[in-house]
């Protein structure tokens, strides 16, 4: 994070693609409980709980239905939009691969249509409603193991691959933004190990203490999204404020 004085949230209104995982569940949540108007987006029936949200749905297959999510929240468009789907193991069940030799071309498209195709298709449709002369902000939750200075453990194939190519968008929305949208930041953020469905297959062998409650997570991204300046667009951060090198 570039030092300076950290920005307080000028965020009246957010968008949460992926309000029913984990992440974004907490995200929406925590954003409603800042006081701020959730725009909370899912694929499946709309979450009553989350009390005080406007639900949308969306597909992250299916372009048109966040073309129509774009379209609903024209009249009171977001200032933070966070793409936080995103798959690790597919619905049928197969899991990350370990091994070249397990590499199954259906399945690596599967994964880069979840996790780098769909992201920025939101972006597609979502970064002309962020406002031209004040500060705004998309974020999509990527992963450290999307990036390529920090692989030493290999593996994870296509996992890691739609994470690095998901963040290689990111840094060239961010150039193509910044041309029009001088106060806009986009940035991809990893949310440290955190207890949801997408880790849950894969928590037995964790040291103590490095699972964290979805909750903690939430407000550690925000709280990271809230000090970021226009000067870190691009980037990729942590949990904890650190910039993940590419
Ligand atoms: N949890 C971790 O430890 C961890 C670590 C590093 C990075 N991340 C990243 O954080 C993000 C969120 O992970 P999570 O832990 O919150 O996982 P999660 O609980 O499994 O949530 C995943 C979300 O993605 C949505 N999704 C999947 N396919 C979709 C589709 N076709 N259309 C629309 N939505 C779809 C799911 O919707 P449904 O409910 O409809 O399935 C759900 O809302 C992911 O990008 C992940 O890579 C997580």
């Amino acid at each position: 994070m570039d030092k300076g004085s950290p920005q307080q949230s000028a965020i009246s209104t957010a968008a949460i693609f992926g309000a029913s995982g984990g992440i974004g569940r907490a995200l929406a949540e925590t954003l409603r409980q800042r006081g701020v108007h959730v725009w909370a987006g899912s694929r499946s029936t709309p979450d009553t709980k989350l009390s005080g949200a406007a639900a949308f749905r969306f597909d992250l297959t299916d372009e048109n239905s966040i073309k129509a999510a774009a379209g609903q929240m024209r009249d009171n468009p977001p200032q933070l939009v966070i793409a936080a789907t995103g798959i690790l193991t597919l619905a049928d069940g197969t899991g990350p691969e370990r091994s070249y030799r397990k590499l199954d071309p259906q399945t690596m498209m599967e994964v880069i249509q979840l996790n780098t195709v769909g992201p920025a298709i939101i972006a597609k449709h979502m970064l002309p409603l962020l406002p031209r002369n004040s500060r705004s902000i998309f974020a999509a939750l990527s992963a450290r193991v999307g990036s390529i200075t920090d692989n030493g453990l290999g593996g994870w194939h296509s996992y890691r691959a739609s994470k690095a190519a998901l963040n290689m968008l990111l840094k060239n929305f961010a150039i193509e933004l910044g041309r029009t949208h001088k106060q806009a930041i986009i940035a991809g953020l990893h949310p440290g190990t955190v207890d949801s469905e997408l880790s849950r297959p894969f928590q037995s062998n964790l040291p103590d203490g490095q699972l964290s409650r979805p909750g903690d997570a939430a407000s550690q991204l925000l709280d990271v999204l809230d000090g970021l300046t226009p000067a870190d667009s691009g980037r990729i951060f942590a949990y904890d404020g650190q910039r993940i090198a590419p």
